[in-house]
């Protein structure tokens, strides 16, 4: 078997000791990706916004005999109609009003290497059937060419979507759902595995000290025992992103309770002297539609069917307790209302 080059060799090693395992799923997910790699077929990479898909997806380029070629990710979020043909197939010079030179696209630029789709449940219905024409034979036009381009890619895809569910409701393909999970990879959410967060924190804490030149600190055990419990709906992003903010503003030998920010801790305040149970209901309430509407992207629709209330009801609570999140879910600046 030809050797891969250094430098692949080292992104493979980096990507690999980037990766916590520490927990019996991921090392069977691990060994799934070991066996698949090497091979040409689709995988679908499936889990919560945060779990890992990037960059298990270029872990398994890396592990795959494309490894010296590109890893190329396209968010299908963000693409419709001609901005996603353009994006995917590229386009002539003169195709349109603008294009002043011959771009290539996401298919071409793959050459060879791996396309990650991101966020492929969100590939807008009307092109996905042009999409699943081309992963056929790969052989594509750009826009304003006369000449077809075969093209030599592998295609991994990621959601956090339920694509079965969409297929139902008529959102997805269910053809191109075949075409695109060969290999379904379900990545669990942090809450499930939550024996790996003290290697997490160790891991990024290792990181955050060399990033800023400056001693590890220690974590007292009320707060390990704290990030145990809490649930992580945004997954390892939130907990990298918590450990980040922590050490920046904090130059302590030793993080203890009083150096997580209060907007983390008001999920772990003690119930008040006297206990209100409307409070306490509008609380458990507010925190339950958080969490819904952060896992589902904000999608309200499926946070009712999630929280097993109807759309309505959902409206009326958000409203009655002043629940205010961005357009993808997040909660907007400061705790919850309480
Ligand atoms: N097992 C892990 N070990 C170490 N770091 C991890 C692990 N999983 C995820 N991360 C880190 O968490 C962050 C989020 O990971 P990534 O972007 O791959 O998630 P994702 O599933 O693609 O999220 P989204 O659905 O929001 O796009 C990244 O900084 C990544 O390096
Ligand atoms: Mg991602």
């Amino acid at each position: 078997m030809k050797l891969p080059a250094p430098h692949v060799t080292f992104l493979r090693n980096a990507a690999m000791e980037e990766f916590i395992l520490g927990c019996d799923a991921m090392h069977a997910i691990m060994k799934v990706v070991n066996q698949v790699a090497p091979f040409d077929v689709n995988i679908l990479l499936t889990g919560e916004s945060g779990t890992g898909k990037e960059l298990l997806a270029k872990i398994i380029h890396l592990l795959s005999p494309r490894a010296e070629n590109s890893f190329v990710p396209v968010n299908c979020g963000v693409l419709s109609g001609l901005i996603f043909e353009d994006k995917l197939f590229g386009h002539e010079k003169g195709a349109f009003t603008g294009a002043v030179a011959a771009k290539k696209g996401c298919f071409e630029l793959a050459h060879r290497g791996t396309l990650f789709l991101d966020e492929v449940s969100e590939l807008p219905y009307e092109n996905q059937v042009d999409f699943l024409r081309v992963l056929g034979d790969y052989t594509f036009q750009r826009i304003g060419a006369t000449e077809s381009i075969t093209v030599d890619v592998r295609l991994i895809s990621a959601t956090n979507r339920n694509l079965k569910e969409m297929i139902r409701n008529g959102d997805f393909r269910e053809d191109l759902f075949y075409r695109i999970q060969v290999v379904p990879i379900e990545i669990p959410p942090l809450r499930e595995r939550r024996e790996v967060i003290p290697k997490m924190v160790d891991h990024f804490l290792n990181r955050m000290a060399a990033k800023y030149k400056r001693a590890k600190p220690d974590v007292s055990p009320e707060v390990m025992d704290i990030l145990l419990r809490y649930d992580w709906p945004g997954n390892v992003r939130e907990l990298s992103n918590l450990v980040e903010r922590v050490f920046i503003v904090n130059e302590k030998a030793c993080i203890d309770t009083g150096c997580l920010p209060s907007d983390f801790l008001w999920h772990f305040r003690d119930p008040p002297e006297d206990i209100d149970l409307h409070q306490v209901r509008k609380d458990a309430e507010t925190r339950a539609i958080l969490q819904a509407l952060y896992r589902t992207v904000g999608d309200r629709e499926k946070a009712a069917q999630m929280l097993k209330i109807s759309p309505r009801t959902l409206r009326y609570k958000l409203k009655a307790y002043s629940i205010r999140v961005d357009r993808n879910g997040r909660p907007q600046e400061g705790p919850p209302p309480s």
